[in-house]
């Protein structure tokens, strides 16, 4: 059964785009793109040989996708339109686009998913010319957020960088929920700490900021 999070993130790319899933592990996106009937290229690369034979496995009835061992795109040498970039770390991810920025800046658009650290990756994409042209956010165990990225200027208030821009514009029921969820869960730590301990003001002002965010 494929995920929520992965079919969320197939819904994005267009049929008319080739794409690259960096880190395609299962290659499922590359299933799901071919099953919403894209017919262009796809590439699969993984820096492991282990998840690049399960996508292979899984993809073996399907034609026009390369499978490529690679540490992020040092090995891919086809641009393609898309690049999907899921399911790993803000650092790693940084640190992918970092090593090939020519080739993320002569994409039509990037699609990240970290699994943690979004405000930071917000932050970061702004920083370096990129800008966010849509977000979603999906509950599956646990909340995820997805970034569709072009090239780019962007400028981001605080608020915008701790919740997404987009997100925060729609407010939509699972955003909602994640929010009221978190309060709830920070209330309890503070609940636990003393009124000395330092991590308590930090925490306070970040219940204060989702609050008056619901609030608005
Ligand atoms: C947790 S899985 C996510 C798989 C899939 N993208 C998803 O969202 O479900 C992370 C995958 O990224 C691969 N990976 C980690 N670092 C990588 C790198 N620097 N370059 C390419 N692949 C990488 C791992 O081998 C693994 O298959």
């Amino acid at each position: 059964m494929i995920s929520k999070r992965i079919r969320e993130i197939a819904k994005l790319i267009k049929k008319e785009y080739s794409f690259v899933d960096i880190g395609c592990d299962h290659g499922y996106l590359a299933l799901l793109a071919r099953e919403n009937g894209n017919k262009n290229l796809i590439i699969c690369s993984d820096n492991k040989e282990g998840p690049l034979n399960n996508a292979r496995k899984n993809l073996e009835n399907y034609n026009n996708i390369l499978f490529v061992l690679s540490d992020g795109l040092k090995e891919v040498n086809i641009q393609t339109d898309v690049a999907v970039l899921a399911g790993m770390g803000y650092l790693t991810v940084k640190n992918i686009i970092l090593d090939s920025l020519d080739y993320f800046k002569n994409c039509k658009q990037i699609i990240i998913q970290v699994n943690q650290n979004v405000s930071l990756l917000r932050k970061w994409l702004s920083d370096n010319d990129f800008k966010i042209v849509a977000e979603r956010m999906i509950y599956e165990y646990k909340y995820y957020e997805i970034l569709v990225i072009e090239n780019g200027k962007m400028k981001l208030n605080e608020e915008q960088i701790m919740f997404g821009p987009y997100l925060l514009k729609e407010k939509s029921e699972t955003f909602i929920d994640c929010y009221k969820k978190q309060i709830n869960k920070l209330n309890k730590i503070l609940n636990d700490l003393n009124n000395e301990h330092p991590d308590r003001l930090k925490i306070e002002k970040k219940v204060l900021k989702m609050k008056k965010m619901l609030e608005d």
